[in-house]
């Protein structure tokens, strides 16, 4: 494989310690998030001249434990049909493409085609899909002779495939967008694609454009049920405002998708989480997620100097089910914890109806585990020049909240800091819950009850947090802090 590009450690203001960030200028989606050879590939939507969206690129990364990145050459660029939209990229191990030589498997990427010129000319079907190759696990790609491989019959939005084997049908099956539903395509070959059915257009949240599909099986916790995930992400029309992420549960057959389901369900309550999607072709099977850690309310907007964007933290999803009730939990890989190594605090009882202040020397790049039954308390992040970040659990009207509208920088933008943020308690029960928190320097993390309930949102502080306040005003319950650790840096210089 090439040389990696060199990585120096990375700490200008804002730049997050833990999480993936190009080393500069823009990035937006995950794209063709694929395991191949011991190798985790990270494409990602990029732009390479500026800080704002432009013309695009895939940008890539690799990783052996999805912490660490070696940060890799741009894999893909514009050609004669367009720009090189989001999309995603498959192993070819029977090389049903043909593009294997010499024994040689195929790594294949899939993404969607944008062609300004058609754009510009006002015309309708400017989105195509093509396909490129590589025979070197992803180092350098061939883009197909015969792109598109799927062309437009006048769809205005009509992007980001996402492709996978499907074992029953021995078929590549393709989920795709068109404005508002996914279409479902099927193919023997990665080149010749049959339409087999769609979705959507009457189901789940419209306040927006569909974008960025992904379809996969997941088996339901401690049972033998298997139901299929569609995950859609929407701009605009998420719950907190701006672009957000929905899913919906049901069963595919290969052809068709169906779901009973006519609400949303969010993946992600928080208003920075956006055009996340899953691994193929991971080593056991697990179903692995990556999103955009912005909002496109105010990504272009927000205040880093010479890169800009971040992606979650990777994500381990698992389906469960509570009384009739589907629900996509999401929660940071296990080997994430590698990373909390060192303590900052002591362990810390908040007793009943009680508060505490934590002076806490690096808080602002650090995870925090607290346990309780308490549904009445406040966590409030603050530094020395007053700015907060509060985050405030409500049971008794069901509601738990992000308030950053004092937290530091945040008029940038009008809709970064000009109200509360909600996720509703639902589906939290009655008893003990784990509450995990990961701070890094410009993003928080929230997981409920181990991801059943997520919130992820930017933060841009003046000046560090180092000031933990606990209020609990629950009469009963007391509030237990584990230990706050410091997370490790994970730039470091790759060798
Ligand atoms: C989602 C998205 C995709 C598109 C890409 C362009 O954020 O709008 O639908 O392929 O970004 O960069």
């Amino acid at each position: 494989m090439a040389e990696p590009v060199k990585v120096v450690e990375y700490s200008e203001p804002y730049r997050p310690q833990f999480h993936f960030s190009p080393t500069e200028k823009w990035m937006n989606d995950p794209n063709g998030l694929v395991f191949h050879e011991g190798i985790y590939h990270l494409f990602y939507q990029y732009y390479p001249d500026d800080i704002v969206w432009g013309p695009m690129h895939w940008g890539h990364a690799t990783s052996k434990d999805m912490i660490y990145w070696e940060h890799r050459p741009i894999a893909l660029y514009p050609d004669e049909h367009g720009l090189i939209f989001s999309g995603s990229a498959v192993v070819d191990k029977d090389n049903t493409s043909g593009f294997g030589k010499n024994g040689k498997t195929p790594l294949v990427a899939i993404f969607t085609y944008h062609s300004m010129e058609g754009e510009k000319a006002g015309r309708n079907d400017f989105q195509t899909q093509g396909i490129a190759y590589s025979l070197d696990n992803g180092a350098t790609w061939e883009k197909y002779a015969d792109n598109p491989v799927i062309g437009n019959e006048g769809i205005k939005d009509f992007r980001d495939p996402k492709v996978f084997w499907h074992e029953d049908t021995q078929s590549w099956i393709m989920a795709l967008v068109a404005g508002d539903h996914a279409k479902f395509y099927r193919s023997k070959n990665l080149k010749d694609w049959e339409l087999s059915g769609d979705f959507g257009k009457s189901q789940g949240a419209h306040g927006g454009v569909w974008e960025c599909p992904d379809l996969f099986p997941l088996q339901v916790e401690g049972s033998d049920e298997q139901k299929w995930v569609l995950i859609i992400s929407i701009n605009p029309g998420a719950p907190n405002g701006g672009s957000g992420t929905q899913y919906f549960i049901g069963d595919f057959d290969g052809e068709r998708f169906v779901s009973e389901q006519n609400e949303p369900k969010w993946l992600d309550h928080g208003t920075d989480n956006y055009a996340g999607v899953t691994y193929n072709n991971t080593p056991n099977g697990e179903r692995i997620f990556i999103g955009w850690m912005s909002n496109w309310d105010y990504a272009m907007h927000t205040p880093t100097d010479g890169w800009r964007s971040a992606m979650t933290v990777p994500r381990k999803l698992s389906l469960r089910k509570t009384g009739s009730e589907y629900v996509l939990a999401n929660f940071p890989l296990e080997q994430m914890d590698t990373l909390a190594q060192s303590k900052l605090t002591k362990e810390i009882e908040v007793a009943a109806a009680s508060s505490d202040t934590l002076k806490v020397e690096g808080l602002n790049q650090s995870q925090l585990v607290l346990k309780t039954a308490s549904k009445d308390f406040k966590l409030l992040f603050k530094n020395d020049l007053d700015e907060v970040l509060e985050l405030t659990m409500d049971g008794k009207n069901g509601a738990f909240m992000v308030d950053r509208r004092k937290s530091g920088k945040v008029g940038f933008h009008k809709e970064f800091g000009n109200k509360e943020h909600f996720m509703p308690l639902g589906l939290l029960g009655e008893d003990l819950y784990e509450m995990k928190i990961l701070l890094d320097w410009s993003s928080i993390e929230i997981f409920l009850d181990h991801g059943l309930l997520v919130m992820t949102e930017q933060v841009f502080p003046t000046a560090p947090y180092n000031t933990l306040i606990i209020e609990n005003k629950d009469e009963t319950s007391e509030i237990q802090l584990d230990p706050i650790k410091r997370m490790d840096s994970i730039w470091r210089d790759n060798k």
